[in-house]
C-alpha cells in the first residue's frame, strides 16, 4: 500500500490529539483532483471542529485528517474532471460532505468544486492562506451585503485571517472601512486601508467620532453585533459570520461555502495587485498541534500557514 503522511486526530480533545501517521493515499474520485500538498493553513474551525464543537452539525470519521485550505500541484484527475491537468498548481478550499481527508497531508483528493488555479504572485504559504478566508470576506461582503462606493463598512476582528482580507475587499469595491483591533494592529489596519478604532467598553462613541457606518462584517459576535446596532447600522445590512442570531433580526448568517466562480474572482483580485495575504507565521507539518494552538490564542495578525512539502 502507498502511503502519505498527514496529521491526523482519532477522537475530539486538545492539540495533544493531533499526531503525524502514514494513512493511505487517498482515491481519485470520479469529480476529484488528487493534489500534491506544498501547504496549508489552519483556520479556528480546525480547532473547533477538533474540541468537537461541531459533531453535531456535521458527519466526522475516526482518524480525522484535518485542514480546509490547500496550494499545491495537481497529481491525477477524476474522469469527469476536465478542469485541470496533472502540473497544474492550484488552491482550495477543501470542505467535503464529510470530515475525515482533510489537507494537513501529502496528498488530499478534493472535489473539482473546491478549486482554482493558484494566483502567480503568491508563495504557497500565502497561496494556502486565502481561500477559506477570502471566500468568507467576499461571499459576506459581496454575495449578503451587496457592498459599493457608498458605504462604510465597519469590520469587527478587522485584523485577522477574515478581517485582513474584507478590509482589502471592501477598499477595492471603492468603500470606505472602519476596522475594530487592539492598538497593536491599528498601524497594520492603516496600511490595509482601513480607519482603525480600539474594540471594547466605548467602541459606539469612538467609531461615531470618526464615522457612521451603513454596513458591518462581524466576526466577533454578542457586544460586538450589540454595538453595531446601536450604531444604527440597519439590520439587513449587518453580517455575521459567527452569530446566528443575526438573522433573527433580519441580517445575514454567512457560513462559507466552496465556490470555483468566487475563488478564481479572488484569485483575479489577488493578480490584479488589489489583494493579497498576510502570513503571520509558518509552521512545518509535523508542528500542527503548535499552529492550532497559536489559533486558538485568537490574537493572529493576518494567518497561521502549514508547510507540508514546498517545491
Ligand atoms: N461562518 C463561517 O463560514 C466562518 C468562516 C471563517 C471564520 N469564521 C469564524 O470567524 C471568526 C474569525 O475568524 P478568523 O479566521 O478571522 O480568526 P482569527 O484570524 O483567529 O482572528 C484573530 C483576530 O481577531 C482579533 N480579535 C480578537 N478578539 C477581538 C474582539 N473582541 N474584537 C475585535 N477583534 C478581535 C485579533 O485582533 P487583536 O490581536 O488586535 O485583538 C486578531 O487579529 C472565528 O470565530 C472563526 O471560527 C466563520
Amino acid at each position: 500500500m502507498t502511503g502519505v503522511k498527514a496529521i491526523v486526530y482519532r477522537r475530539y480533545g486538545g492539540p495533544e490529539v493531533l499526531e503525524v501517521a502514514d494513512i493511505p493515499e487517498p482515491k481519485v474520485g470520479p469529480d476529484s483532483v488528487l493534489v500534491r500538498v506544498a501547504a496549508s493553513s489552519v483556520n479556528p474551525v480546525d480547532w473547533k471542529m477538533r474540541e468537537g464543537y461541531l459533531d453535531g452539525a456535521i458527519d466526522v470519521f475516526f482518524p480525522v485528517v484535518p485542514g480546509w485550505d490547500v496550494a499545491g500541484t495537481v497529481e491525477a484527475t477524476g474522469p469527469a474532471v476536465p478542469e485541470f491537468s496533472p502540473g497544474d498548481e492550484v488552491i482550495g478550499y477543501v470542505r467535503k460532505d464529510v470530515v475525515k481527508g482533510g489537507t494537513f497531508a501529502e496528498k488530499v483528493a478534493a472535489p473539482v468544486r473546491t478549486l482554482a488555479r493558484k494566483p502567480r504572485n503568491l508563495s504557497w504559504a500565502q497561496a494556502a492562506s486565502l481561500p477559506l478566508v477570502g471566500l468568507t470576506a467576499y461571499q459576506a461582503l459581496h454575495h449578503a451585503l451587496k457592498i459599493g462606493p457608498e458605504d462604510t463598512v465597519l469590520v469587527h476582528a478587522a485584523a485577522g485571517g477574515v478581517g485582513s482580507v474584507a478590509v482589502q475587499l471592501a477598499r477595492a469595491a471603492g468603500a470606505r472601512v472602519i476596522g475594530t483591533a487592539s492598538e497593536r494592529n491599528h498601524d497594520y489596519l492603516r496600511s490595509l486601508g482601513a480607519e482603525p478604532v480600539t474594540y471594547g467598553d466605548g467602541l459606539v462613541e469612538r467609531v461615531q467620532a470618526i464615522g457612521a457606518p451603513t454596513a458591518s462584517l462581524d466576526l466577533v459576535g454578542g457586544e460586538a453585533l450589540i454595538s453595531t446596532y446601536d450604531l444604527g447600522v440597519p439590520a439587513s445590512r449587518v453580517a455575521s459570520i459567527v452569530d446566528a442570531s443575526v438573522a433573527e433580526r433580519g441580517g445575514a448568517y454567512v457560513f462559507v461555502r466552496p465556490d470555483r466562480a468566487d475563488l478564481t474572482a479572488l484569485v483575479d483580485l489577488v493578480e490584479a495587485g488589489k489583494l493579497t495575504v498576510d502570513v503571520a507565521e509558518t509552521y512545518p507539518l509535523e508542528r500542527a498541534a503548535d499552529a492550532h494552538r497559536r489559533s486558538e490564542e485568537g490574537h493572529v495578525r493576518g494567518k497561521i500557514a502549514v508547510e507540508v512539502m514546498p517545491s
